[in-house]
């Protein structure tokens, strides 16, 4: 296996729906999961079954319908929580138990009212528990961004002899600085005995507005997976945006990442599971977004009009969107509206496109956004002016 190839693990049917309002029955849920598992992920979270039995019916359903990805359910650190997710992926050709304990000071004390040492041991027979169901069992560190560095190297040693073969560490609060974060893994990497044994996985919130630039930190420090929801959706301020990475890692092709998704079925997907949860996308959100390749001002329409590049780093058709914008407002200049003229309908000479401008500019300090009907009248009336 190349050195360099990121899983990415997606958790959008698990984190990204514990989003309040945001609950999806089964069936959507299956919808979902084949369109994650035609976009190509590599792990796909299907839910934590022991949470409801409409989560297990997921998970169950989920592991019976798709056949590429590893599918995943999630587990506390507990015997029947281990039992109910073994017994809902049994119809899965590739399952992984996903199971874990806190490990921060503040769990361990005031969460889990416990030791470092007895939080090691529970840690420990977890793993072991679901390493009698499963060979694949990848174990997660809960508040791991807050959890002292020499600590945590003890727990992953240990549940790395327990069989684990995945270590996941979240940054639970989305607390850490890239930098920090990134100084984690490495440090785990250079301190755990055994660490060649498992694969090292981030998992990032988004509390302060970092949870890509941690992600990538930590792959850029020894990670080899990334956990990620589409549209960046999960709990509080959501989780790491499984767009945002991909595309960071094809934007920088000099970093050696290679990762399995067909990136040009990036923009459905992210259509399909905010109208599935009725949680609509923020505009100008990165890669997905309805104005991630809008174009407003009179100095970058010009631009872009003449060569897209000179204002886009992606070309829109790479991530499913047919083609950059150019919106017509009172920031407008002549370029966009003679682009616009002509793309319905009308070569305006240079004596037509001043008056059409001046007219444009009357009617766009009046509106928000002058539509092509607006621009055709505009036009019809200017031409008669000057014919
Ligand atoms: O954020 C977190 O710590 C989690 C774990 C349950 C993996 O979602
Ligand atoms: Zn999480």
């Amino acid at each position: 296996m190349d050195d360099k190839r990121i899983f990415i693990f997606d958790t959008t049917l698990r984190d990204g729906e514990q989003v309040p309002g945001c609950k999806l029955n089964t069936e959507k849920k299956i919808e979902i999961a084949l369109q994650l598992e035609l976009l190509g992920v590599d792990i796909l979270e299907a839910g934590f079954p022991i949470s409801s039995p409409g989560d297990f019916e997921s998970v169950r359903r989920i592991s019976e319908a798709l056949r590429e990805p590893i599918i995943c359910g999630l587990s506390r650190a507990v015997e029947k929580d281990i039992e109910v997710a073994a017994d809902a992926l049994k119809p899965a050709r590739r399952a992984r138990i996903h199971t874990g304990i806190g490990t921060s000071e503040s769990h361990i004390l005031y969460k889990l009212h416990s030791t470092q040492e007895k939080i090691i041991e529970r840690a420990v027979a977890a793993v072991k528990k679901a390493k009698s169901y499963v060979e694949d069992v990848e174990f997660y560190a809960e508040d791991a961004g807050r959890t002292d560095n020499e600590y945590l190297a003890r727990v992953c040693e240990a549940v790395i002899k327990a069989g684990a073969t995945v270590l996941n560490i979240p940054d639970t609060t989305g607390y850490c600085l890239p930098e920090e974060y990134g100084a984690k893994i490495r440090y785990l990497k250079e301190n755990v005995t055994g660490i060649d044994k498992a694969i090292l996985s981030t998992h990032c919130h988004n509390d302060l507005g970092l949870a890509t630039a941690n992600s990538i930190s930590g792959v850029q420090n020894g990670a080899r997976q990334i956990e990620c929801t589409i549209n960046g959706i999960g709990e509080r301020a959501g989780n790491t945006s499984l767009e945002e990475v991909v595309m960071i890692m094809r934007q920088h092709p000099y970093l050696g990442f290679k990762d399995g998704i067909n990136t040009r079925l990036l923009y459905r997907t992210s259509q399909l599971v905010s109208e599935s949860m009725a949680m609509p996308v923020q505009p100008n959100k990165a890669i997905v977004g309805a104005n991630a390749f809008a174009h407003s001002s009179g100095i970058h329409q010009d631009g872009v009009i003449k060569k897209r590049e000179t204002y886009e780093i992606i070309d829109p058709l790479e991530v499913g969107v047919d083609h950059s914008k150019i919106v017509l407002t009172a920031r407008s200049g002549r370029a966009a509206i003679a682009y616009r003229s002509k793309q319905i309908g009308h070569n305006l000479s240079k004596e037509e496109l001043d008056l059409v401008y001046q007219e444009f500019l009357q009617v766009a300090d009046q509106k928000k956004e002058v539509n092509d009907d607006d621009l055709s009248a505009i036009i019809g009336k200017v031409v008669v002016t000057v014919s």
